[in-house]
């Protein structure tokens, strides 16, 4: 499986794990392949915590950090953090914050010890990112930048390749690619609608070879539904340099998921994922719970863009982490997973996990070089 992107980021197996996760970043790449940590949770001072820790545990090997760069990276780069989360939580109509508060109380969901404590502004603005891109920066083993949301600023793509790193963008549609393929990117991710987190409409087997084509020479890696190594054998037999997986690891021993969070992850089927902007205001794909289900509802308030919808849930996000197991709070609590969780039903390692994808990776190439050779 070792290929040319392999070889260009010093990695064996063409397999990334995006996690927010940073014992299963260590894990992943310390297997072989190249963990990706999400940051868009942490404020600069706890991802510079999670990349020391990373840096000290991850040996010799690469890894990547997954930020939601700022289209416009001076809009509001200079304003405060916590200034900025004021002037938006202004601008939250009340409906919106009842909305919300009441389907906590409805499923027994505790409120926030430190009710004077205000909820966190994520990193979806230029003023919360631009210190995670600063602080990523500094650590050398972090080789690429990944882009989760719309396209970045060439300036910002340059800045980042001058400091000798490799960008990737995520993508879920051809033209955003290309725009990606404009803004300069070393790397595409094609994620199909099936995928977890935010996502578009087209399904990955029809997304994948059109972003291949659309964008050749650059590498492309396929997202969205791949658990498996058949998965990933069908991902590089449309052209894919390699795979980008989320879900998998949702539920890996190394994981820091709650207890309940981890099982709901287990039980659900394929079928149990919805589309829906209830969480940021962007379409994600999460478990159907009765959250989703309620901003759904005819009654419900329409749902704000982003960042505006990421401040009403934030505290319904913090409270269902930390009450997890409490009252009903999985009926509420928000849990991105793609429809590949439902192929996922018992714990495993990072390494066993690893380890299972090349076995059916070669399963299922195996015979099928095997039937060309027979002809
Ligand atoms: C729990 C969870 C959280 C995610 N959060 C982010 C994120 O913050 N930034 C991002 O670029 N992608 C995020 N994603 C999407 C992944 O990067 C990836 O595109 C997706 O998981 C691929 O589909 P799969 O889940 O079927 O493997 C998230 C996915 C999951 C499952």
């Amino acid at each position: 499986m070792r290929n040319q992107l392999c070889k260009k980021l010093g990695i064996d197996l063409p397999i990334f794990a995006f996690t927010h996760c940073r014992d299963v970043v260590v894990a992943v790449s310390r297997a072989g392949g190249f963990g990706v940590l999400g940051a868009a949770y942490f404020n600069a001072q706890e991802l510079k915590a999670e990349l020391d820790w990373i840096d000290t545990h991850i040996g010799d090997h690469p890894y990547g950090v997954d930020i939601l760069l700022p289209q416009d990276p001076d809009g509001l780069g200079g304003t405060d953090p916590q200034i900025l989360q004021r002037e938006l939580s202004d601008q939250i109509p009340a409906e919106h914050v009842r909305f919300a508060e009441g389907l906590l109380e409805a499923h027994g969901v505790p409120p926030w010890p430190d009710r004077d404590e205000p909820v966190r502004l994520l990193g979806w603005t230029a003023a919360t990112v631009m210190p995670l891109l600063d602080e990523s920066l500094k650590h050398p083993r972090c080789t690429l930048i990944a882009n989760g949301l719309g396209v970045p600023p060439p300036t910002l793509v340059e800045r980042i390749q001058a400091s000798g790193r490799l960008v990737a963008g995520l993508c879920g549609r051809v033209s955003q690619a290309k725009n990606h393929q404009r803004a300069g990117v070393d790397i595409l991710v094609a994620v199909g609608g099936e995928g977890g987190g935010h996502v578009g409409e087209v399904a990955s087997v029809v997304l994948w070879p059109q972003v291949v084509d659309a964008v050749a020479p650059i590498p492309v890696l396929a997202a969205g539904g791949i658990g498996n190594g058949r998965q990933i054998a069908a991902a590089m037999a449309m052209g894919a340099q390699g795979v980008w997986t989320g879900s998998l690891w949702l539920t890996v021993e190394e994981s820091a998921l709650q207890p309940a969070q981890r099982q709901s992850y287990l039980n659900a089927s394929s079928e149990d994922t919805v589309r829906t902007r209830s969480w940021t205001g962007k379409p994600s794909r999460m478990l159907r719970n009765a959250w989703s289900d309620a901003w759904a509802a005819d009654d419900a308030p329409p749902t704000l863009g982003l960042p505006l919808q990421g401040l009403v849930t934030a505290d319904a996000m913090r409270r269902t982490e930390r009450y997890a197991g409490s009252g009903d709070a999985q009926a509420v609590a928000c849990n991105p997973a793609g429809q590949v969780i439902g192929q996922i039903t018992a714990v495993e390692s990072c390494r066993q996990v690893m380890y299972r994808l090349q076995e059916e990776y070669l399963a299922a190439v195996q015979p099928l070089l095997a039937s060309l050779e027979e002809q």
